[in-house]
């Protein structure tokens, strides 16, 4: 599916109404360069979820965590920008930062959330490590308008799919 993003809210709003609808353990994989939005759509996410705390690169941090909103689902935003700095490569890195257990135990719930939704940005840098049911989405910039910008969203998995032709259209 591809949309047509005309300005940061309309990628935010975008982000807003994945978050209302994704379920316990859905991994969202964000590429596109810097600049693209993924932070932006990323702080959509977050509201749709109904998470109230302010959702900040975490470019410096790689993993930040934020408490579950209104829908009981805790939210890890993950950047890979700086994985594989350090004389290793992005896979290991992530490995032994426990990454791959953070996507296979996401949709486990506790008492106090149902499970949570990872969103990855710079996901390309640990493609081995996503599962089938991950959204893909690629934000990519309109050569003849700043503003704008292109999101493709693809994934492997019916469910997910499915779920992705509920969204409405954006402007
Ligand atoms: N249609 C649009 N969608 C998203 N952001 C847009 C759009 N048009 C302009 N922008 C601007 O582009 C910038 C996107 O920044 P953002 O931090 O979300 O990008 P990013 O992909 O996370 O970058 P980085 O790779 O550095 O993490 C913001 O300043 C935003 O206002
Ligand atoms: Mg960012």
């Amino acid at each position: 599916m591809t949309l047509h993003l005309a300005t940061a809210d309309a990628t935010h709003a975008l982000g807003s109404q994945l978050g209302n609808t994704v379920q316990p353990g859905q991994i969202l994989a964000l590429s596109g360069d810097l600049g693209a939005g993924k932070t932006t759509l990323t702080q959509g996410i977050a509201v749709g979820l109904g998470i109230t705390a302010r959702v900040t690169s975490p470019t410096f941090t790689l993993i930040n965590q934020y408490e579950p909103g209104t829908r009981r689902l805790l939210l890890v935003h993950i950047d890979t920008y700086r994985l594989g700095d350090s004389a290793t490569t992005p896979l290991a890195e992530a490995a032994g930062l426990g990454l791959d257990e953070i996507l296979t135990d996401a949709a486990l719930s506790d008492d106090h959330t149902d499970g949570a939704v990872v969103v990855i940005e710079w996901a390309e840098r640990i493609a081995e490590l996503l599962p089938p049911h991950t959204l893909y989405i690629t934000l990519t910039p309109v050569p003849s308008d700043p503003d704008a910008r292109t999101a493709t969203l693809t994934t492997s998995s019916p469910e997910v799919a499915a779920l992705l032709r509920e969204l409405a259209p954006s402007e």
